[in-house]
């Protein structure tokens, strides 16, 4: 069932439910006043007619000349009017048109009131179950001359359909009523249900296209807050699946840019190797050198790949333990002390602070290596560099890896820490150093920076965190 139709149902149901509730309340209140009224109504038809029959009775009417006058009475008004005896049998009976003859009447042992304002009052039921209420005034006294049985009462009775009037009356209103409520809540329930179901609508279209593989989507933001909540989470999704998706397309273009050179290289010297065009072995060796090398590179280029989408994807943890910075250094001094002194390169440290970062060694050494490695390419013979690291307000350490080599020309330093950037432009490493650091240090909540002056250093400094609090990952 759809919204619109399940909104209308529910309003209807509603609508219908009320009415019902507030008319049989209504009608429960009104069903004490039903007698009442019925009984008023008599009274008020029924006097004028008991008060013209009594004064003609006065100015010495016969009995049949003032029954003429109330047979005509009754044919306009539609009450029955009865003369009793004193036991209930009836004398004279003047029905309206087509009206059923009423039978005998039983009348209070006691004898009528002759008071005009307290007449006898009761229900009667004919024996076909007509329900009719009646006055009965009485009559003692007058035309006792004329006939034998001298008429008692007067009876004047109607049908005791006030009720159903009464309710015919309360009804309609709650008819139209209802009429009117139902028309305007299916009014309201299209005009709600519109605006829930457009945007959804479109929501559901634009995940449709999607689907197809048309990731520009884009949906407007309006309706309820919920359905605005939607469209905006699917807003923000669809961008990022199409980020995603031009991620993994310049990827693959990357990588198979980035491979693409060494293995035709490969393919030459091994073309040159089957041909016989490298024909002596100098030339032989050379070549199966740089196949070697080449295969070599491109293989520690797959690995470091494997290991940067992992870790973008955040399938590698972090350790998170203290980490002492000073002995981290002191290890990666030693560890390039030897390659420092084959250049001729002075490898230096000023250490300053004794707090601990959290984060994972292996990693943060992996990080310092990197730099270390560029710092010590990128030296000239008799270059120094230099690390250091010093406390920042007990909240971070800064690490710094610093050297006099020729420096990375401005417009090229904000590429270094992409992916298979190598800035010199010639293919000594992978291209893939920076990006793997800056990925690590990310992890750890941290920041790395670089600066660089021509002909002057670079300078590239790492932020860690000391404490663990901080969450990772800047990645914008
Ligand atoms: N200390 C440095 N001095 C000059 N250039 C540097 C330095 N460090 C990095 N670079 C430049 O940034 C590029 C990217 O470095 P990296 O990601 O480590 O890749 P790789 O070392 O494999 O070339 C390097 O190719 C180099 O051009
Ligand atoms: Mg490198």
């Amino acid at each position: 069932m759809s919204l619109r139709t399940r909104l209308i149902l529910s309003y209807f149901l509603i609508v219908v439910l009320c009415l019902s509730i507030v008319a049989v309340a209504v009608s429960l209140m009104l069903q004490g006043y039903r007698d009442r009224f019925a009984m008023q109504r008599l009274d008020d038809m029924t006097v004028p007619i008991y008060v013209q029959a009594r004064s003609l009775a006065r100015g010495r009417a016969s009995l049949s000349e003032v029954w003429i006058s109330l047979e005509e009475q009754s044919q306009r008004t539609g009450v029955h009017i009865l003369m009793v005896d004193g036991d209930g049998g009836i004398i004279r009976q003047a029905s309206p048109s087509k009206a059923a003859q009423l039978e005998s009447f039983q009348l209070p042992s006691e004898g009528l009131s002759p008071d005009l304002s307290d007449p006898y009052r009761g229900t009667h039921v004919t024996p076909e179950g007509q329900s009719f209420v009646f006055v009965a005034y009485s009559m003692a006294g007058l035309f006792t001359s004329e006939v034998s049985t001298s008429p008692a009462a007067l009876i004047l009775a109607v049908p005791r359909r006030g009720a159903l009037i009464l309710w015919a009356g309360v009804i309609r209103p709650f008819f139209w009523a209802g009429l009117i409520g139902l028309g305007v809540s299916v009014l309201i329930a299209i005009f709600l249900a519109r605006s829930l179901y457009l945007p959804i609508r479109r929501v559901t279209a634009a995940a449709g296209q999607m689907a197809e593989g048309k990731y520009d989507q884009q949906v407007p933001v309006s309706g309820p807050e919920e359905v605005k909540k939607l469209a905006l989470s699917f807003n923000r999704m669809a961008q990022q699946v199409k980020v995603s998706q031009q991620r993994l397309r310049d990827f693959v273009a990357d990588v198979s840019h980035e491979l693409r050179s060494p293995l035709t290289s490969i393919r030459g010297f091994a073309q040159a190797l089957l041909d016989g065009t490298a024909n002596d072995t100098d030339t032989r060796l050379r070549a199966a050198q740089i196949i070697e090398d080449e295969s070599r590179r491109i293989i520690r280029q797959v690995d470091e790949l494997l290991e940067l989408s992992r870790m973008q994807s955040g399938q590698i943890q972090m350790a998170r333990q203290p980490v002492d910075v000073k002995e981290l250094i002191g290890l990666c001094h030693e560890v390039f002390s030897v390659a420092a002194r084959e250049k001729r390169v002075i490898l230096r440290t000023e250490l300053e602070g004794t707090t601990p970062v959290i984060g994972d060694t292996d990693r943060l050494e992996q990080v310092l290596s990197n730099l270390l490695d560029n710092a010590l390419k990128h030296s000239p013979e008799g270059g120094e560099v230099t690390i250091s690291s010093r406390e920042v307000s007990g909240e971070w350490v800064e690490i710094a890896v610093a050297d006099n080599g020729p420096g990375i020309p401005h417009e090229q330093l904000s590429h270094v820490f992409e992916r298979f950037y190598q800035a010199s432009g010639v293919r000594t490493g992978t291209g893939l150093g920076l990006a793997i650091a800056r990925e690590i240090v990310w992890a750890h909540g941290g920041s790395i920076e670089v600066s660089s002056t021509a002909g002057k250093g670079t300078r590239f400094l790492v932020r860690l965190p000391t404490s663990p609090g901080s969450s990772p990952g800047q990645r914008a």
